[in-house]
């Protein structure tokens, strides 16, 4: 079937009280594996390219200085060929963009044939994060295509994305919510990208009050690492959406 927006999915996730893994590829062969697992399960799928990541497969190996023409042409390649994939498949396949760096990502990633992106903001002031959330908004929404945000940083490095620990704002998170109209919160509220430094800390209470005032879908990202009993946890307090990148390129890079 066609790829859908991240939106609808979230609806229903959010009504049967359970989370959907999020998974980053790197590869058209990782999409394919992520995919037919899937299938396995009889399962809906969310596949992320985080924003580099779209310069990786456009061809740059050394993504760090990926520009955005190299972007343009990465998010074509995968999208095409998550594309293929999917309407092949059964399943509902989501593809979403993580991480997108600013305005000019998420619009390359939206007309490279993205369904979903996430416009980070969070390294900015929260006016100004309001702000570029918008912008997208308005962008995506007028195309189909569903939005994701983050208040707070998120701890660790991925894909270029480098931060300390900064806990989401209930406050902020509410504003955002209702300014920018976004179809997805990440709420940072301990989590790290990469592996964790002993156990995960994580803001359950924060993460609950933040779910309940903001009645949104809630993203955690850095899933890597997190254990079993965390994870309902987290699912318990309104989160929807796990994120998880380290685990599946240690295992591609295994095979
Ligand atoms: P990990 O790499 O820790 O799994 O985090 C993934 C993530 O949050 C993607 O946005």
């Amino acid at each position: 079937m066609p790829l859908i927006p991240l939106r609808p999915l979230l609806e229903t996730v959010d009504k049967y009280h359970y989370a959907q893994g999020a998974f980053n590829v790197n590869a058209v062969a990782q999409a394919k594996a992520a995919i037919e697992v899937h299938e396995m399960f009889r399962s809906a799928a969310i596949l992320q390219g985080a924003d580099l990541a779209n310069g990786f497969m456009g061809g740059r190996t050394d993504f760090q200085n990926a520009t955005l023409e190299d972007k343009k042409i990465g998010a074509k390649n995968i999208a095409n060929a998550v594309k293929k994939y999917a309407e092949d498949s059964p399943i509902p396949v989501v593809l979403h963009l993580d991480h997108g760096k600013n305005f000019d990502s998420c619009k390359a990633a939206i007309e490279g044939g993205y369904t979903s992106v996430m416009i980070d903001g969070s390294h900015h002031p929260i006016h100004d994060n309001i702000q570029m959330t918008k912008e997208v908004v308005e962008y995506a929404h007028a195309r189909g295509v569903s939005v994701e945000a983050e208040v707070g940083t998120v701890g660790g490095n991925e894909d270029g994305v480098v931060g300390g620990i900064k806990y989401a704002d209930l406050n902020e998170c509410v504003r955002l919510v209702q300014e920018a109209n976004v179809d997805a919160l990440a709420p940072a509220l301990g989590s790290v990208h990469g592996p964790y430094q002993g156990e995960p800390v994580l803001g359950f209470t924060e993460m609950e009050a933040i779910g309940k005032a903001t009645n949104m879908p809630l993203v955690l990202h850095g899933g890597t690492g997190i254990p079993d009993e965390k994870i309902k946890k987290a699912i318990a307090c309104g989160t929807c959406k796990i994120n998880v990148n380290t685990e599946c390129q240690l295992a591609f890079n295994k095979l």
